[in-house]
């Protein structure tokens, strides 16, 4: 079967088609430096962007995978979670396509996407395993017991992973997208030049909390400005990098432990994050857990884990009707 995945939920307009598992084709046309000079993604400019480009996203995903329009089997879009405007763009052709077509249709959760986006990568996890889940919009831990059937164990109370490594970085005068600037600073950095808060939370809490620690930031910064002192800008952000790595992966191998589970898979835009990758390794190791995590270009928003979900949505639910909707929360609880 050849699966047409469309993802709009964001700034990136993306198309790729799968045919069963193997990736034919996956395009993206990234936004970053068209938001870049406001610092963050500006909504109503990122929907009039995905209008503008995913005609030749989706024409150029079908040539790269040496296709054409009459070979797709089935068409998935992702339905939300993410910005209103960007979604119905998306979502809207991939329906119009699939009417014209009169072929089947499916929505998939951007969630779902990232849980199952390690399959896409040549060493594929088993189920159960533990997902967690880190990008500009969410931080969420979730047991994934198989296809499709997840269970929501932890989330952020505040703000996402992403986000702070946004805002961080934006604190610092480092540029947009914060996380890849923030990480590829704190390169030569020294991780023990400040000892930022970990927010732990209660008991065996697995949800996350990130807004102590930005403020954290923000507190040693305007400290160092009023002694004058210059911001030893690669060790602060390799401290502040320390602090979310060590909670993200605490926590993810205690829902492990807690569930009895061996098999530990990263997702979402942090998850690229080479340090979260290394501790997770280490630690995972040494706690006799599996760790998976897939390709960076699949860690960030893509449109072939949307194809993925979508075939094993349909296999599982079949299509969906045509009056589907849009939302802008994950309905994965
Ligand atoms: O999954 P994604 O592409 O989009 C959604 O938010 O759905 O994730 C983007 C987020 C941004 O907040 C970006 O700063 C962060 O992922 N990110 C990183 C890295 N690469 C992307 N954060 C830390 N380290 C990275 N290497």
């Amino acid at each position: 079967m050849r699966v047409l995945g469309i993802e709009s939920s964001c700034d990136d307009t993306a198309a790729a088609v799968l045919e069963d598992h193997r990736i034919l084709s996956s395009v993206l046309n990234c936004q970053d430096s068209i938001h870049a000079k406001f610092g963050g993604v500006v909504p109503e400019l990122a929907s009039r962007k995905h209008l503008q480009f995913i005609n030749a996203v989706v024409e150029n995903a079908l040539s790269n995978a040496g296709i054409q329009l009459s070979d797709i089997d089935l068409i998935a879009a992702t339905q939300g979670p993410g910005l209103i405007g960007s979604l119905l763009v998306g979502f809207s052709y991939a329906k119009a396509f699939a009417h014209v077509r009169e072929i089947p249709f499916v929505g998939v959760d951007h969630m779902a996407g990232h849980i199952l986006s390690v399959f896409l990568g040549e060493e594929k996890p088993t189920f159960p395993y533990i997902a967690l889940i880190v990008s500009g919009g969410t931080s969420s831990i979730f047991l994934a017991e198989e296809f499709h059937q997840f269970r929501l164990l932890g989330r952020t109370r505040d703000d996402a992973a992403g986000e702070a490594f946004d805002k961080v970085a934006k604190l610092l005068g480092l540029a947009y997208p914060g996380g890849p600037n923030v990480s590829a600073t704190a390169v030569d950095g020294d991780p023990r030049y400040v000892r930022f808060p970990r927010a732990w939370l209660e008991g065996k809490s697995l949800d996350f909390s990130f807004s102590g620690l930005k403020t954290a930031v923000l507190s040693h910064v305007k400290q160092q400005k009023m002694k004058n002192a210059g911001l030893q800008l690669s060790d602060i952000c390799a401290s502040f990098q320390e602090a979310v790595v060590e909670v993200l992966v605490e926590k993810s191998i205690l829902a492990a432990q807690t569930h009895n589970i061996f098999t530990l898979v990263a997702g979402g835009g942090v998850s690229a994050n080479k340090r979260l990758r290394e501790v997770f390794t280490k630690r995972c190791h040494e706690e006799g857990i599996t760790f998976h995590a897939p390709e960076p270009e699949y860690c960030t928003d893509n449109a072939a884990m949307i194809a993925f979900a979508g075939y094993h949505k349909f296999n599982k639910y079949g299509a969906h009707e045509r009056d589907q909707d849009v939302y802008s929360r994950s309905q994965l609880g």
